[in-house]
């Protein structure tokens, strides 16, 4: 069986589920929207904001969607993927960003960075926005980094905006007492909650019609399991819908049920 057969068994004319969707094919549930609002209000605020989420909940999605809604020409955009760009990681890549060649030593880089950061604002006119992703994998000399930068910010006319993304244990951790002094600084904490039952609902027909149907296929008793089994999680729920349209071919069905569903609960949990 390939996914192949899967997609025209339901005639659709893109296998739906997939991870690639464009910004203005994202679907518009409250906790994105909410979390594509804050970081917009970040970005024309130059303030420091955390969002936060469980694995898969939609914080990366929703940061591309906020970015993608930027004036292009007004904005210089630095997404730092993955703390593991080591210590001196976060300095080297604003540096490389901003077009300078990184200094060698830690001092150098950062004033480096701060200049760059204030030409970018004062000479070019250019809102800088970093959006730091995973960032309860910030180590505490990386946090220390950034408190430094948003220090040397307070004293200069050089205003950015600082987006930490990361899952539930980024705000406890910045609760630490060693932290405080960017805890601080933070103005806006949002944690983007699951999608509620409706919301799934919503969300998995969103997908079915981006595949070419417009018709009900998930009946509302595998639409239930399915939230339920995936939490409201958009990335759970895919996996849990992909798996069920798969499980539904393999039955000869038409439709998705409650069998099917059931099927993909099993072998998700299973993996
Ligand atoms: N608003 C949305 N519309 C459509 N699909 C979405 C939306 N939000 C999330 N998704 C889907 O859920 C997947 C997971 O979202 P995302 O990668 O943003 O989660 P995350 O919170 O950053 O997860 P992680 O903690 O693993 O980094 C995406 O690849 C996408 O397929
Ligand atoms: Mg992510």
């Amino acid at each position: 069986m390939s996914i192949e057969q899967v997609r025209s068994h339901f005639g659709f004319s893109k296998m739906p589920f997939g991870k690639d969707l464009s910004p203005s094919a994202l679907h518009r549930h409250g906790g994105h929207l909410e979390a594509v609002a804050r970081i917009g209000f970040l970005v024309a605020e130059a303030a420091i904001g955390v969002v936060t989420g469980e694995v898969g909940s939609g914080k990366t999605v929703a940061a591309r969607a906020a970015m993608a809604e930027l004036e292009p020409s007004r904005h210089t955009l630095i997404y730092l993927p993955n703390p593991a760009i080591g210590a001196r990681g976060i300095y080297a890549e604003i540096v490389g960003r901003l077009g300078g060649a990184p200094r060698y030593f830690k001092s150098a880089l950062i004033a480096q960075a701060t200049e760059l950061l204030g030409i970018e604002a004062a000479e070019r006119g250019r809102r800088v926005v970093i959006v730091c992703d995973e960032a309860h994998l910030l180590d505490p000399s990386q946090l220390e980094e950034l408190r430094l930068l948003t220090n040397a910010e307070m004293d200069s006319a050089s205003p950015f905006a600082l987006v930490l993304l990361g899952q539930p244990s980024l705000r406890s951790r910045l609760r630490l007492g060693s932290f405080a002094a960017l805890d601080q600084r933070v103005t806006l904490r949002y944690a983007i909650p699951p999608m509620t039952p409706e919301e799934t609902a919503s969300y998995v027909a969103h997908h079915v019609k981006l595949g070419g149907r417009t018709d009900t296929l998930f009946s509302d008793d595998a639409l239930a399991s399915i939230h339920q089994a995936g939490r409201g999680l958009p990335r759970a729920v895919n996996n849990l819908a992909r798996s069920a349209l798969v499980a539904a071919y393999a039955n000869h069905s038409a439709i998705v049920d409650e069998k099917a569903a059931r099927q993909a609960v099993t072998e998700v949990d299973a993996e």
